[in-house]
Formats: C-alpha cells, sequence, structure tokens
C-alpha cells in the first residue's frame, strides 16, 4: 500500500486556503494532497468535515508548583489529553526555574514529569525566575542550541518577577543567542499597593483580585516590557494582553519599528470582572491574571484578533481544582483573595471557543482561525513546517471539524484533571470530532483512543521572529 491512511473528501483549510482534497498519511507524515487519492487499508471519510491542522495551544501550566505548595489539577497525562479533546496536537508547556536552580536542572524535573505521559506532542518554554550571569551567559546559549528556544519572564508575582535590570539582562542575552522573551505585564508594586488598601478596607473576597489588578497596572508593564525591549533592540511576545490599553501599546511600538507579537486568550473574550463577583467563593473559578475585565474589552480584543493586533490565541490553561482544599479555595484563599491561585483552565476549550464566537459568527473567517490557533504559534515557536500547516512532508497532526455539531459545554466532557470549567453550560456550535497526531487518530468523537507515550517532546528551531521571516 502507497499510504498508511488516507483522509477522503474532507474540505482542507490552512491559513491561506480552503479546498475540497484528499490527504495521504505515510510514516506520520502527509504525503500526498490531490483531487483522488487511492492506495490505503485505513481510509477517514471526511465528507462534510473541515480538515485543519490540530491545534498548537503555546500557553499552557501543567505541573508548575504554586509559590504555596498547591498543586495543580492537571499533569501531563491529564492536560495532554483534554488538550487532544479540544483538537489540540502540540503544546508548549513552560518549564518554571526553581529559585537556585539551575534551567539544566528544571528541565530534567520537567521532562521527568513529561516524557512518556503525553497524548499529544510537546515542547517547552523555560520561565527565568533567577538570571544569574552564568543561567544568562552559559546556560541558556546552550540550551538555545538545544531546541528550547523561548523564554517567559513575569513583571508580577511577588517571588517570580524580574527587575526592570534583570529583564534587561535577559532580553539581552536572548538577543545575542537567538532566543525569543514572552513577558507577563502587570505592575507587582502597584498590585502590592492597592492589595494593602483593600484589605486595610476589609476587602478580602475574589472580586478585589479584578480591581487590585487595573487596567492601568497592565498598561504601564506593557509600556515598560516594550521600551525595555527597544532599548536592548530584541523582539518580544507580550502575552494575555486583556484590553484596548496595552493593545494600543502594542500597536505604538510597532508604529516605532519594534518587532512585538500580541496574544490574547478565551477568558478575553468571554468572561468579565462581574465573574468574579458572584458570592466569594464562587467567584475564586474565575481568578487569573490579568484578570478579565469589562465588554468595552471584550469588544476590543476581538477587534485585535481581527485587525492583527494579535497573532496568537491561546489558552493560558493553568489549572487550580476548585472542591479541594488543596486548590482554589485553600485555607488562606478563603480569607483573602491575594492566596487563591491564579489561573484558569482552558486547553480543551480554546479552539471551539473561537471556533463557534469567531468563525460561526462571521468576526474571522476560517483561514485566520487556523492561523491564530496553529500556523502562527508554529512560525513564531520554530516549529513550521514540521508543524502548523497542511503540506506535503509537514506531520499528519490534525482536527477534523464539524461545523455544525452543537455542544454544551460541560465539564465532564473535557476530560481534564480540573474539577470545573469556567465556560460551563455554554453552546457552542462545532466541535473537533477527530484529533489525529502524526497519522494516529488520538480521539474520536469525544473518546479518546490513543493512550498517554502516543505524543513525543518536540525540540525547536529559533523563532522566525529572530530570523526575521515575517509572521
Ligand atoms: O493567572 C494566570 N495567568 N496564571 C498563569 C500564570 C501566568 O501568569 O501566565
Ligand atoms: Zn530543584
Ligand atoms: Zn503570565
Ligand atoms: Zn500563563
Amino acid at each position: 500500500m502507497q499510504f498508511d491512511r488516507i483522509i477522503k473528501n474532507g474540505t482542507i483549510v490552512t491559513a491561506s486556503d480552503t479546498y475540497v482534497a484528499d490527504l495521504g498519511i505515510k510514516d506520520g507524515r502527509i504525503s500526498a494532497i490531490a483531487a483522488s487519492l487511492d492506495g490505503a487499508d485505513d481510509i477517514v471519510d471526511a465528507t462534510g468535515l473541515y480538515v485543519m491542522p490540530g491545534g498548537i495551544d503555546s500557553h499552557v501550566h501543567i505541573d508548575q508548583p504554586s509559590g504555596d505548595g498547591i498543586v495543580m489539577a492537571d499533569d501531563f497525562e491529564s492536560g495532554t489529553r483534554s488538550a487532544a479533546i479540544g483538537g489540540n496536537t502540540s503544546i508548549l508547556a513552560f518549564c518554571m526555574q526553581e529559585k537556585g536552580d539551575s534551567l539544566r536542572h528544571s528541565l530534567d524535573v520537567y521532562h521527568g514529569k513529561a516524557d512518556g505521559n503525553c497524548h499529544i506532542d510537546v515542547a517547552f518554554h523555560l520561565i527565568v525566575t533567577d538570571p544569574t550571569p552564568s543561567v544568562l551567559g552559559q546556560e541558556l546559549p546552550a540550551l538555545v542550541e538545544d531546541g528550547y528556544t523561548s523564554f517567559k519572564v513575569f513583571m508580577t508575582y511577588e517571588n517570580l518577577r524580574l527587575r526592570d535590570d534583570e529583564i534587561l539582562d535577559t532580553l539581552d542575552a536572548a538577543r545575542n543567542t537567538g532566543a525569543l522573551v514572552l513577558v507577563h505585564c502587570e505592575n507587582e508594586d502597584a498590585i502590592r499597593f492597592l492589595i494593602g488598601q483593600h484589605e486595610a478596607a476589609g476587602e478580602f473576597s475574589a472580586k478585589s483580585h479584578a480591581t487590585t489588578r487595573p487596567i492601568a497596572a497592565e498598561r504601564e508593564a506593557t509600556h515598560r516590557a516594550l521600551s525595555l525591549a527597544e532599548i536592548v533592540d530584541t523582539p518580544i511576545v507580550i502575552v494575555h494582553v486583556s484590553n484596548q490599553q496595552a493593545m494600543e501599546e502594542i500597536e505604538r511600538a510597532r508604529v516605532r519599528g519594534s518587532k512585538v507579537v500580541g496574544e490574547t486568550c478565551p477568558q478575553y473574550l468571554m468572561l468579565t470582572a462581574d465573574d468574579l463577583d458572584q458570592d466569594e467563593l464562587e467567584g475564586a473559578k474565575f481568578v487569573c491574571s490579568p484578570p478579565p475585565r469589562d465588554k468595552e474589552s471584550q469588544d476590543a480584543c476581538w477587534d485585535g484578533l481581527e485587525r492583527g493586533v494579535f497573532d496568537l490565541f491561546s489558552s493560558d490553561h493553568c489549572p487550580f481544582r476548585f472542591n479541594d482544599p488543596e486548590g482554589k479555595l485553600n485555607e488562606k484563599g478563603k480569607k483573602s483573595f491575594r492566596w487563591i491561585p491564579n489561573g484558569i483552565p482552558g486547553v480543551a476549550t480554546r479552539l471551539p471557543i473561537l471556533f463557534s464566537e469567531g468563525v460561526q459568527k462571521g468576526r474571522i473567517d476560517l483561514n485566520r482561525f487556523v492561523a491564530l490557533t496553529a500556523t502562527n504559534h508554529a512560525k513564531l515557536y520554530g516549529m513550521y513546517p514540521q508543524k502548523g500547516t497542511i503540506a506535503i512532508g509537514s506531520d499528519a497532526d490534525l482536527a477534523l471539524w464539524d461545523p455544525n455539531k452543537n455542544v454544551t459545554i460541560t465539564n465532564d466532557i473535557l476530560q481534564q484533571g480540573c474539577d470545573y470549567s469556567p465556560y460551563e453550560g455554554l453552546q457552542v456550535k462545532g466541535w473537533p470530532v477527530h484529533t489525529i497526531v502524526r497519522g494516529k487518530t488520538v480521539v474520536k468523537d469525544g473518546e479518546v483512543t490513543g493512550q498517554k507515550g502516543d505524543g513525543k517532546y518536540l525540540p525547536r528551531q529559533k523563532s522566525n521572529l529572530v530570523t526575521s521571516t515575517p509572521v
């Protein structure tokens, strides 16, 4: 037989084209695309389905300890299983450096958690929390050569944030080695100040998480990160942007000639600060940073997806259980919002939400959907064209979408470790009915057909933003 598998009669959608064709798969890769193919025992009938590159979620936290020793709801097995349920075939997870540890040691720890346990392919960004001269001068260049080509820094979280001089040093090390830096932009000092004021006024409930992390704190830090990158003359990614004013900073930096990529996430389209203001405990389900804002910010983020302010749509999946004293409602979290672990689940719901709310409602077209959810992630993070497109020679990583399938999101269909979804009850139209990783169906009609170990670790090239090909 010429092929291991043929996907027949589907409508193939890439970031640039939409057309009806058959796909031939051999040895995990796409080996033929033609109007009609024969030569396989295994035929998948994709009549009436969209055949898209599998989703790539480049912002996922899994099995990452929080400062208080609270354990995340997903390990690599459950996190990648849930990602596959939602039509993803690769994720980029964060590997967090603990202060005092080397980056290599941190990678050993995360490879130990992930290797052999994943349903889909996984790569790592490193989170730099301790940018010592040896970390930046010796480790970082060696790691870039080894395929770890992107690094995140935080401007917020007391124990994780870097000072401006440390950010400058990290950006400089990235520039010298061809790495790409992602920045979480919120002004920690302003947030501390506001937390102090709120607690002094007796305000301890979850809704204060939103009011102590205002737009101005995000806007100021976004401006500062962009200025620091401009001073060093190196590209950056501004992750999880929540509002118009931060978007304007990105656009202004681009006008000045900076290379900057913006990312937004489903929570900034679908949730608002009012979700945190339910009853004090229920609101904890929506605590993430930056916090969801208001209707105006939601509209701005949609506009940014349509106009190209954002090139990335990621989940920022960061799951903590609700009905578990070790999760959102830990003993300290009940006393004050400041102790509720930051982050919400979303790796399975990212694609259906954007498909239903974006494509079906006419806000973005199918090709933009693919670009925002797969192709741009692969290009920006050095995985293209192995990942992120449908082309001869590319990995056969596919999501087959039924555009007419109506689904009510409930946590149990997501097969994640978390015990709630912030989108419980949301009705979506369009669902990924097959998820195929390197030719193998790992999820079919909501059932897991693969197993842990199907996913492999993915070493990466340097970013196209660094090597200068436009996204
Ligand atoms: O609240 C969030 N976003 N938690 C995840 C960690 C981060 O800041 O990305
Ligand atoms: Zn350690
Ligand atoms: Zn962040
Ligand atoms: Zn994050």
